[in-house]
Formats: structure tokens, sequence, C-alpha cells
């Protein structure tokens, strides 16, 4: 066994032992270790090689230790990482620009540090509108069942999965849940309590759910006729995961308040909310704030990421490799369907076959994906995937599906 005073590194056992010693025991962690990163590969503490088909759940849209971003980070950590916002730092309205420009402009942007706090903002802006436009009565926000918006408690309350609700009751109030993609069910729940609707384009966490076409206008037709904002959650979606830049705009519709996080920086934590201009102006200084939110580390990160995903066309790459890897997939006797859109697919295993079985048997020939449901797997690898990675991946699927359902232990919730 490889020891820390050897090699600086902790071996497995080590590090496991010392997890369950020192660490709050909240994840259900697969028994690996990863080291190093580059593209689409990943190295663990024993030097195996693996093709990371989950990008650290959707959130790697440019692959590990991408050179610019690298270079970007270091160059900022050597000139100046934080300074708060009391003061300006100059990254960060850049960063906003870049955003308000590919959401469609007109809009404003507040930064925090992850997917969660991108939602809280939104859900307390709109809130804030709520109360200046209707009077305090107005506070209530729609959601979906099966939607995922975060761990805090009021983005937990927010999430459509009343069984993660039930050990932290009582939970802020002020959220209803209808089915997803139900336009008349979202109808019925519109009444004059609520200020907003919140919805995934597309739900990540839920099993990679595609709502029917026309299904986001509908609601935006909804939204406008009673007057109720509605806030798109991109945390998963956006920055061309989907092979648009954002999950909406493969809808005709112009959203209220738009929640980014995961692939903004690449792995750098960072989150953003955008809204239009004039939601956007409920809030008053005071009203909300973030102590790292949008500091020049995070934003230097994100501007490169930026960068790179234009000069590489990042939704038209994920667009392609999306197609590709979709029809591989559905090549495979022991996949049922594939739904999605991009490079966030979901293969649907044929009955009998269990999804955390077949994630663990492919975690041990070297492909990371993730079991989104008993029955699915979820693939969200690079944007900037090769196709030979894409053909190599599926070839070790094909060849675990071939063995059969293996017995193996479900690695637990992701996140
Ligand atoms: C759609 C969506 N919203 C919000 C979140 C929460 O993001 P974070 O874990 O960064 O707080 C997630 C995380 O998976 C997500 O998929």
């Amino acid at each position: 066994m490889t020891t820390t005073s050897e090699t600086g590194v902790l071996s497995l056992d080590e590090l496991r032992a010392l997890d369950a010693e020192h660490g709050m025991q909240t994840y259900g962690r697969i028994p690996v270790a990863f080291v190093r990163g580059e593209g689409t590969v990943l190295w663990d503490s024993e030097g195996r090689r693996y093709l990371d088909f989950l990008g650290g759940l959707a959130v790697t849209a440019l692959g590990h230790a991408h050179p610019a971003v690298a270079e970007a980070l270091a160059d900022q950590a050597r000139t100046l990482v934080h300074v708060s916002n009391l003061y300006f730092n100059e990254l960060q309205p850049q960063l906003a620009a870049r955003l308000d420009g590919l959401i469609g402009g007109g809009g404003r942007v507040f930064f925090s540090n992850s997917g969660a706090e991108a939602n809280e903002c939104a859900i307390k802006l709109a809130r804030r509108y709520g109360q200046s436009n209707g009077g305090r009565a107005r506070f209530e926000i729609v959601t979906a069942l099966a939607s995922f918006h975060g761990r805090t408690l009021a983005t937990l309350a927010a999430t459509g999965q009343p069984q993660k609700h039930e050990p932290f009751q009582p939970l802020p109030v002020g959220f209803r849940h209808v089915p997803f993609a139900d336009v008349d069910a979202l109808a019925g729940a519109l009444d004059e309590r609520v200020c907003a609707v919140l919805l995934e384009p597309l739900q990540g966490e839920g099993g990679v759910n595609v709502a029917p076409p026309g299904y986001l206008e509908a609601v935006r037709g909804l939204c406008d006729e009673r007057e109720v904002l509605l806030i798109v959650d991109e945390v998963q979606t956006g920055l061309g995961r989907t092979g648009r830049w954002f999950g909406f705009q493969h809808a005709d519709v112009a959203p209220d308040i738009v929640t980014i996080a995961k692939a903004l920086g690449n792995g750098v934590p960072i989150g953003a909310c955008w809204a239009r201009a004039e939601v956007a102006e409920a809030f008053r200084p005071g009203d909300h704030a973030s102590t790292f939110g949008g500091q020049p580390l995070a934003a230097r990160a994100a501007l490169a990421v930026l960068d790179v995903m234009e000069v590489e066309d990042g939704p038209a790459r994920a667009a392609r490799a999306g197609r590709v890897l979709r029809e591989l997939l559905e090549a495979l006797p022991a996949v049922d369907m594939v739904r999605g859109e991009g490079l966030l697919l979901a293969a649907e295993l044929t009955p009998g076959l269990e999804s955390g079985a077949i994630v663990a048997a492919c975690l041990d020939a070297g492909l990371l994906l993730n079991a989104v449901t008993p029955t699915a797997l979820r693939l969200a690898p690079s944007l900037l995937v090769s196709d030979d990675e894409l053909e190599e991946a599926v070839g070790i699927l094909a060849r675990v599906l071939a063995a059969g359902d293996p017995a193996a232990p479900d690695p637990g919730p992701a996140s």
C-alpha cells in the first residue's frame, strides 16, 4: 500500500478512514479518489485512467485543467484574489455584461458561489418584486415535481422532491409543486398569491426529463396573463450544454430571471442570477449580498471560460457531439431509449437492468457515469469531447452491458 509519508498523497484506505473520522457523512461516496485530470480523462490515486462522462455533475464543460482557464487562474492568483463587494473589481461588471449579452440583453446580474445561491437570489428577488408590485400577499413560487433547485432551506423547499423535505421540516413556506410539463396543472396553481414560476428548461437531477415542444411558450403565456415572473434555472443546462447557450433558447421565450452556475467557472465555484432590469430594480442596496460572489479569481475564471466557449463554439460542439453520442447509445441493445438535449443525456436501460450496478461496473472498467434514476444513466461529458472519446466510452458501456447486470451497491445520491 502506498503511504502518505512516501508520496505526500494519501492512499485510498487512509483517505476513507480520515474522512470517516473527520468528515460529516452526507455523501454516499464511491471508493475512488481522483488526483489529476486533462480534458475528458481523469487519473485516480492508484494511477488508473478513466474517461469522465459526468464532468463533475455537468460542471467541467471545457474538460479538466483547460490550459486557458488554468493560465487565467494562475495569473489572477498572482494579481488579486479577493477584495469583497464593498468595492468595485474590474472583472465583475465585464462578466455581467458578457452574460447579459448571451442571455439576450437588458438585464442585470448578481454573482454568488453556487447554483443554490443563484436560486436563493432569484427567490428573494421574485418575492421583493412581488411585494412592490402586488402587496405582501404575493410571495408564493410554483415549481415542478421532480425538479432540483438546491439544498439550502429555501431551494430545498423549491425542489419538487417531497422525500428530500421530510428530514428538515418545517421548511420555509411559499412553495407549491405541480407536475412538470403539465400546462393545465400550472394554470390551476397560478392564483393571486403567486409571484413566480421556477422551472428547469430540462430537468437534470430529476432524470433528464425533457418537456414537449411548446411547453415553455405556454408557461410564458400563462405568466404574462397572470402577471407572474418566469424564473428559468439554467444551473445544469446553461452555457452550451444542451446545444444552445441556454436551455430556454430552444423555445421562443424570454425569461424574467435566469440562474447559472456549474459550467460558469469550469469547476471554480461561481453562480449568477440574471434578471430583466425592471425586475432587478426591486432589489435595493443592502437587500442581498455575498462575501465571495463575483470576486476577482472566480470572475476571471468565468471570463476565461466564456472566451474558450466562444472560440470553440461550445454550444455547437455540444449539439454535434450530442447527436453522435445519442446515436451510439441508441445502437446498444440494452438501451431502451435516450432522452435529453446536446450533451445532457440519459440512457434508459432495458427492464431488469439496474443503473447503480452498471455505473459501478463502468467505474471498474474506466468510465464515469451517473445513475440519475434507478433505471437510467446520465451522461454529461465535456463539450470539447472528441469523437474517439465518445466511441471509447460507449465501447466500455457496451462491454459492461453485454456482461449483464452485476450485483453492485447503488452509489447513492450525487447531489
Ligand atoms: C438545476 C439545478 N439547480 C440548482 C442546483 C444546485 O446547485 P449547487 O449544487 O451548486 O448549489 C443544481 C445542482 O445539481 C441543479 O442541477
